[in-house]
């Protein structure tokens, strides 16, 4: 049993007992194969430990479970009132242990403590009071179509639902995908990030606490292109929920034709950020660094390509540099005052380097940043707020994904270049304008293909409000009475009260 189990001290010397299996039917175990992966703390790239990983058999059991979870009355037939008030328990249980979720988060993805404790773990338990809230608000419709007939609809859940979350934000996006399939009668089967395998786990202890029947929330552990892609293809997983990259939905939106599963994606982005001459520029800056920066740029609607009217252009340009200069303080995350801990692993520190490398040979200028950052005990996997101007649109720095603290400005001269160059992109996920007038604020908001338009803001998200992307930034919505949608089918129901044939 202790295998199961390791007692870790966190660099911030909290003590905590982390689990290392597979989280099925409320109970931790190996996994089959007897597999594991080892996690790495990016801040001094020291192996934290090694948890169980699944493959395909494990993914069978983990199926099973939550099959069975799906028709057991306990569940199935719960009071709605009764799932709600099981969810905000959990949210509530969550919350008492928010100190030790955000030492993990911070411990294995690189994420400030402050940030992960005060933003994340907050988002956590807000979304799923929020949803606990919804659970007994979700229902059908009678449709009146004539005194010999009583058509209504009952929404039903989807089943068992497979939901692969990434490792940017990997509690959060855990709640945004637990808190509809829960609240409206699902199953889930969870699999966390290779990345970041460890949160999830210790969340597993407290579903246990909060008192979900058995089989009802299953999370593992594992390789994507294994564990993942068994979910993605299983027969008898009828929904998978999926955030990551674009190139990843894809596979995914193939592996799930196997059996017609229903499909939310929400990937990658390359999102605007356009910034006209009437704007507050000084809010303009502001919002433009934590629009790319958070996280460590590490966002999928982070508003990587900044485009700036040219008379403002030199000016932003002076402001934002001095500001993230100020305010991107680059250190170890566990530090008060850090804003920006290491890239989540080495695979993604190479990954932005590279990135940086592209910029430079594309003939990009390079005002800031651009290196490594080697000032955090000579270790870890820290980028230097890097920002490039004069940047084309033909460079492969202005139209790929980078996921870092790594953003491109560029100028353009009317109203109508920021509208087709904000559009011209593979992604819509989020878009962000900068003016005073509310008039042309409104305006590109209807003009700009993307799932999300901030004015005057940017990465502002609210968990009543509808997530997601259009073009090759996903397929469906989470967040808000929308990411109920993405869990529940509309059952119509004909009852005939009429004797005419
Ligand atoms: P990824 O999309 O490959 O991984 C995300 C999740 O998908 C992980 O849980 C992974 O295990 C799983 N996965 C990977 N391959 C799979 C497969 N064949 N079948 C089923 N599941 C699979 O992303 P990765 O490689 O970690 O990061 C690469 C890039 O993706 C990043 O640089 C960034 O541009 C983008 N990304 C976007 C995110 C977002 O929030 N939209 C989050 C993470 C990455
Ligand atoms: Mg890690």
């Amino acid at each position: 049993m202790s295998d199961l189990f390791v007692e870790l001290t966190a660099p911030n010397g909290r003590k905590y007992s982390q689990p290392r299996g597979l989280f099925i039917n409320n109970e931790f175990v190996k996994s089959k194969s007897g597999e594991t992966i080892t996690t790495i703390n990016p801040t001094d790239e020291s192996e934290i430990t090694s948890v169980y990983a699944a493959g395909p058999e494990d993914v069978d059991i983990a199926v099973a479970a939550a099959r069975k979870a799906f028709k057991d009355p306990s569940w199935r037939d719960m009071d709605t009132t009764a799932r709600g008030e099981l969810l905000y328990r959990f949210a509530e249980i969550i919350e008492q242990n928010k100190e030790v979720l955000a030492t993990i988060e911070t411990w294995d993805n690189g994420k400030p403590y402050s940030v992960a404790l005060n933003e994340d773990l907050a988002e956590v338990t807000g979304t799923i009071k929020y949803y606990a809230g919804w659970s007994n608000k979700v229902h059908g419709q009678v449709i009146d179509t004539s005194p010999a007939k009583l058509a209504y609809t009952i929404r039903e859940p989807l089943g068992v639902c497979a939901q692969i979350i990434p490792w940017n934000f990997p509690l959060a996006m855990a709640a945004w995908k637990l808190g509809p399939a829960l609240a409206t009668g699902n199953t889930v089967v969870m699999k966390a990030a290779e990345q970041t395998p460890l949160s999830l786990l210790y969340l597993g202890t407290l579903v246990k606490e909060a008192g979900f029947p058995p089989g009802v929330i299953n999370f593992l552990n594992g390789e994507g292109r294994k564990a993942g892609a068994a979910l993605a293809q299983h027969l008898d997983v009828d929904k998978i929920a999926f955030t990551g990259s674009t190139a990843t939905g894809k596979e995914i939106m193939k592996m799930a034709a196997v059996n017609m599963k229903n499909i939310t994606l929400e990937t990658g982005g390359k999102s605007p950020l356009i910034i006209f001459e009437d704007a507050d520029i000084e809010q303009a800056v502001k919002w433009a660094h934590i629009g790319i920066m958070y996280n460590q740029g590490q966002v999928c609607t982070a508003t990587s390509r900044i485009l700036v009217e040219e008379g403002v252009y030199e000016k932003f340009i002076e402001l934002f540099k001095s500001h993230v200069a100020e305010t991107s303080i680059v250190g170890d995350p566990f530090k008060d005052d850090t804003f920006q801990g290491p890239q989540v692993t080495k695979t993604q520190f190479e990954r932005v380097l590279s990135y940086i490398e592209a910029g430079k040979s594309e003939g990009a200028k390079l005002i800031a940043g651009g290196e490594a950052f080697k000032n955090v005990g000579g270790k870890g996997f820290f980028i230097a707020p890097t920002i490039f101007t004069d940047v084309k649109d033909s460079m492969k720095i202005y139209r790929e994904e980078v996921f870092g603290p790594f953003v491109v400005i560029s100028s353009f001269k009317t109203e109508e270049e920021a509208i087709e160059r904000a559009n011209d992109s593979t992604y819509g996920l989020g878009a962000a304008v900068f003016t005073q007038n509310i008039s042309k604020g409104h305006r590109l908001a209807r003009l700009i293909e993307a799932g999300m338009v901030w004015i005057n803001s940017s990465n502002d998200s609210d968990i009543r409000v509808p997530f997601g992307g259009v073009k090759q930034s996903g397929i469906g919505r989470e967040l808000g009475e929308a990411g109920l949608e993405s869990y529940t089918n509309k059952k119509a129901v004909h009852v005939n009260l009429g004797t005419k044939l």
